[in-house]
């Protein structure tokens, strides 16, 4: 049986994202997202909602499972019987940093491999980082994320007054992330 694990922050999944998803399913029979649990990182959205989220825009892939770890990803890749991670590639820039993780797993486990895909062109500028920053600004993320995304940010993030994404609220209905500085 192929299993291949990707993994990632995903706060929040993006068109990109599922996009790879899409196409490791073609090559996997178990395709397995794996959250990182690091609260360090101050998400936007906790990890029980990011897995929630990619649950629902992935429920038409029936070889997906959604999964959250702490730790070290070779450690997880053991505990579920995995040896392949799958990483999206967008251009260049990402290279030397992919570069470096793949290689520091592959010391930590030797029958890790690792595998980056391309996602297509549209998305090869989308990131979840420009995402949030984009909407919080005001500006239109509606075709860089699933819908049901959408729904979230606009449900979760602050928007600028005038702003084109079409939430008109100025403010976060959700009292507990108002004004947080999340990356
Ligand atoms: O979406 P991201 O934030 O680029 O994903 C990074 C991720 C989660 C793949 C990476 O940070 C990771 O695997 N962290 C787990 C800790 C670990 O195993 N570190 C050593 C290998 S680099």
């Amino acid at each position: 049986m192929r299993v291949a694990v990707y993994p990632g922050s995903f706060d929040p999944l993006t068109n990109g994202h599922l996009d790879i998803i899409r196409r490791g399913t073609c090559l996997f029979d178990r395709f397995l997202v794996a959250i990182l649990e690091n609260e360090g990182k101050a998400p936007l959205f906790t990890v029980a909602e990011r897995k929630d989220l990619i649950r629902r825009c992935t429920n038409q892939f029936p070889t997906v499972e959604v999964h959250s770890f702490s730790g070290l990803l070779v450690d997880f890749m053991r505990r579920v019987d995995a040896n392949v991670v799958v990483r999206g590639i967008r251009a260049v820039s990402d290279y030397e940093y992919e570069l470096q993780m793949a290689l520091m797993n592959r010391e930590l486990s030797a029958n890790v491999e690792t595998i980056f895909m391309l996602p297509a062109v549209e998305f090869t500028y989308v990131s979840s980082r420009l995402v949030k920053e984009v909407f919080r600004l005001g500006g239109d993320v509606a075709r860089l994320v699933p819908p049901l995304v959408l729904e979230s940010l606009k449900a979760r993030l602050p928007v600028a007054v005038g702003g084109q994404s079409g939430a008109s609220v100025t403010r976060s209905s959700d009292p507990v992330r108002r004004g947080t500085g999340r990356r």
